[in-house]
């Protein structure tokens, strides 16, 4: 999801600081859909008034007792307090550069790697410290649970993985997590996703130009709503994909529930995806049992496992909003690393190649062992996710009281493990904002490479709340960068850099004028 679904808790709460970025660069004249319309100043202004009575009755609220540190609270070190507009705009300001850890790394330089924090008027404790991060992760549901505002919670739905807790979490989870586990791929995506993209990046003309990021973002969605939905006739993928497109813009937007602001399309647009997911059902209830109910989700959803009616829609929908967006910058992203990194994608096609030459016999498709053979592969997806993993951060809530180490941090407290500045934290990766897929051929880092149980390599998440489309997503980006660096050639035409705010994106979109392979 833009913003992705990482960051929404706190910063959805917080779309002003979106719409004032959005404004700068309208300002500053890069592209972007959004006018600057009267709506957007008004809405700026709206919300800058609720913001700052907020504000000052947060703060009426500190001085008035409770909360502060100083009665029985022992909060980590750090600026609380005013100026709290100047925290959030620099932490904002961080995460819209293309480094967004450096407001936080300055703060533990100065306060440690548990600090404290203000961000717009709510308290945060926030931390880069690798174990830390993790005690959190896992204590998902007992002492912190994840943290989402009313209106992101109406419009992904209440019965999904995403907001839902305690006891309902833990079986929608087993469930997602059944459905894409490893050994399900092999049957169940692997060929699916190659249609998918035979369809969506192979026929391009030679010298075409594209903008890649709108590329990725069809690719990724065609590939959610065929492997959740198990629906693949294009006319039914676009028109998914099209209502989807209208409900996660208003995701991100300020939730006024009146005709013509985003957050009322995105209602409705989640009522036609709701009736859609519906018609499928039925379809597919009445197909039981032939052949044509095919691998989605949904169809196996149906058959294994027994959640209600209205659960399932919410469920669905919780899986592409956390799959798509995700999945398509990071296949971005790895191209745009790729292309700065010339050797690592010699090496890369080099090993890609090398599998057609295997069963260039056979029909066009990879198979499992081919996919189980791309070492070097594997490593630039774990490179990309390290130094562009997607959720920079996690939001969290004290459910009670929490002491750790020396301090107590009280219950409603703002948590947020922020796991790109340990990603990128030279001590643990030498050369840590360089793009070097090698360094994960090292064996010093074999144990930290374990992106399922590693403190220092996160990229999926841990604990309660890992990532259950983990191994899905793997696939696909591999099969993705298999298709585009056997079938083309590319020249960057623009200068690009990545960002982090409002949304995980290349902020030129990444233009390039591709050649086919073929005519070289
Ligand atoms: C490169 C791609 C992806 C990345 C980097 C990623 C990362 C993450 C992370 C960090 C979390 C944990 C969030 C938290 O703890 O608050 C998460 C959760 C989740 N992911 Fe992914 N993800 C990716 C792809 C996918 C895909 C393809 C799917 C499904 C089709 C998916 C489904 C989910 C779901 C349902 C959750 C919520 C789990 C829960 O709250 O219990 N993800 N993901
Ligand atoms: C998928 O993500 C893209 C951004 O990459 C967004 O524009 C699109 O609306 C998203 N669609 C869905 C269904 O989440
Ligand atoms: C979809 O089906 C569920 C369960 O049968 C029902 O509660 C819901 O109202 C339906 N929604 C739409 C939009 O058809």
């Amino acid at each position: 999801m833009t913003t992705n679904v990482f960051l929404p808790g706190l910063l959805r709460s917080l779309s002003r600081a979106e719409l004032i970025t959005k404004m700068r660069e309208t300002t500053t004249g890069s592209r972007d859909r959004w006018p600057l319309s009267s709506v957007i100043i008004l809405a700026t202004t709206l919300v800058f008034i609720a913001f700052l009575v907020k504000l000052i009755s947060k703060t009426k609220k500190r001085r008035s007792g409770r909360g502060g540190s100083g009665d029985g609270y022992k909060l980590p070190p750090g600026s609380t307090g005013w100026p709290l507009v100047g925290d959030t705009f620099a932490w904002f300001g961080a995460v819209a550069s293309s480094h967004p850890p450096r407001f936080v790394e300055q703060q533990a330089k100065r306060y440690g790697k548990i600090f404290s924090c203000s961000l717009l008027g709510k308290q945060a404790v926030v931390s880069v410290d690798p174990a830390f991060n993790r005690f959190v992760m896992q204590n998902e549901g007992k002492l912190f649970q994840s943290s989402y505002p009313k209106s992101f919670r109406d419009l992904v739905g209440k019965n999904g993985v995403i907001t839902a807790q305690g006891e309902q979490q833990r079986k929608l989870h087993g469930i997602a997590s059944n459905m894409m586990r490893l050994e399900k791929l092999k049957c169940h995506f692997l060929e699916d996703i190659q249609l998918v993209m035979l369809r969506s990046i192979c026929d391009f003309p030679d010298n075409q130009v594209i903008v890649l990021q709108d590329v990725c973002r069809k690719v990724a969605i065609n590939l959610m709503v065929n492997q959740l939905l198990g629906m693949t006739g294009e006319l039914d993928i676009d028109n998914m994909a099209r209502h989807f497109s209208d409900f996660v813009d208003g995701c991100l937007s300020l939730p006024i529930n009146l005709p013509g602001f985003a957050y009322h399309t995105a209602m409705k647009a989640r009522n036609n995806i709701v009736s859609k997911i519906n018609e499928t059902i039925a379809k597919i209830r009445r197909l039981q049992g032939s052949a044509e109910v095919g691998n989605g989700v949904l169809g196996r959803l149906l058959g294994e496992e027994s959640l209600p009616d209205e659960a399932i829609a919410d469920f669905i929908i919780n899986l592409i909003f956390a799959g798509n967006e995700t999945t398509a910058k990071t296949m971005l992203f790895a191209i745009y690393f790729l292309t700065k990194c010339p050797r690592a994608l010699k090496e890369l096609r080099e090993e890609q190649e090398g599998l057609r030459g295997h069963n260039a016999a056979e029909a066009e498709m990879l198979t499992w062992q081919d996919y189980k053979a791309m070492p070097f592969t594997q490593c630039v997806i774990d490179e990309t996710l390290r130094l562009g993993g997607i959720a920079i951060w996690l939001m969290r809530e004290a459910k009670v009281d929490v002491a750790y180490q020396d301090y107590v941090i009280p219950k409603g407290c703002f948590v947020v493990p922020f796991l790109s500045a340990v990603h990128l934290d030279e001590d643990l990766y030498p050369g840590a904002l360089d793009f070097n897929p090698w360094r994960w051929l090292n064996p010093d880092n074999q144990e930290k490479r374990n992106w399922r149980n590693s403190p220092f390599y996160a990229p999926f998440g841990g604990g309660a709340r890992f990532c259950p489309g983990a191994e899905l997503a793997r696939l696909q980006i591999a099969l993705f960068l298999h298709y585009f660096v056997t079938n083309y050639r590319w020249t960057q035409l623009k200068e690009d850099r990545m960002t982090f705010f409002p949304s995980a994106r290349l902020v030129n979109g990444f233009q390039v004028r591709l050649n086919r392979r073929s005519q070289l």
